[in-house]
């Protein structure tokens, strides 16, 4: 058996589409949705995050700024620059690339961004909201998976989810979505004894553990929906945490280029277009 490939590139290019299409809507009303990116430092990973932002926005016929600040930037600086872009008219979203150095706390970066423009969706109180299940901006990474899930047809509900992983971007964010679509949802992480066997239990799999090949086709349910949310480089190839002869077990799986990569930025443009509109509010 050999699975179906979920493609992220052709549904992203869909999704942005129908976003132009809205933006210009919005245009006939004097809006232009704007997003400002900022990144301090030079890490070579957020470089390319950073620009295919950029190549989005351009895209989505979106105004974008980006800021590029250097690694010795002080806090005091950073967050200066977060109160003129909340203060700006014309930036509806702000996204501030992470990590961040050591010197800045990201707690105190995600907390000076106004709610209404925190397209990230990383804000304590838009994280409540998603627990929740009341909220205005889906987290992208999570978000993007879960359009890839509808695309596909494939429904959480009454499934046994898994996800490996727990960060505050992904894991945690990406459980609560596939609860809200009636998903039994376990999150596993570095501490998880029997890992294997819980994972073999999947009907859909999410890696987000951040290590290279990681999910093996042993961990896997014949049949199963594996979903690699994985970025990792080696030898200077993107490779994701899902290895590769998974695709012989797997029923469905996001490949690496290709997959969630891509959905993750549109989902960013969704939000900015939402931002757009409640600011018009
Ligand atoms: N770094 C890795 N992923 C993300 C993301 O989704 N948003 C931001 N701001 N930084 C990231």
């Amino acid at each position: 058996m050999s699975a179906i490939l979920m493609d992220g590139k052709a549904l992203s290019a869909k999704v942005r589409g129908q976003i132009l299409e809205e933006t210009h809507r919005l245009e006939e009303q004097g809006v232009r949705p704007g997003l400002a990116v900022i990144l301090v430092g030079e890490d070579p990973a957020s470089q390319v995050y950073v620009r295919n932002k950029e190549k989005a926005c351009a895209e989505c016929g979106f105004y974008s700024e980006k800021y590029v600040l250097p690694a010795e930037s002080t806090q005091e600086e950073l967050l200066g620059l977060i109160e003129e872009l909340n203060q700006n008219p014309r930036i509806h979203g702000i996204l501030c690339q992470l990590p961040l150095p050591k010197h800045i706390s990201e707690e105190a970066v995600i907390a000076a961004i106004r709610l209404e423009k925190d397209v990230d969706a990383f804000h304590s109180s838009n994280v409540g909201k998603i627990m929740i299940g009341d909220f205005d901006f889906l987290p992208c990474t999570p978000a993007g998976v879960m359009e890839l899930l509808d695309e596909y047809q494939i429904d959480p509900n009454g499934k046994r989810c898994v996800v490996i992983g727990r960060s505050n971007i992904v894991g945690k964010p990406m459980s609560m979505l596939l609860l809200h679509r009636h998903g039994t949802v376990t999150i596993c992480h570095s501490r998880t004894e029997n890992l294997a066997e819980i994972c073999r239990e999947a009907d859909i799999l999410v890696a987000a553990v951040g290590r290279a090949h990681f999910v093996t086709p042993a961990m896997v349910k014949p049949g199963a929906v594996v979903i690699d949310v994985g970025m990792n480089r080696e030898n200077g190839k993107l490779c994701g945490d899902v290895a590769p002869e998974v695709a012989e077990v797997a029923g469905y799986f996001t490949p690496v280029p290709g997959g969630v990569g891509p959905m993750t930025i549109t989902m960013l443009m969704k939000n900015t277009l939402k931002a757009a509109h409640l600011q018009m509010k």
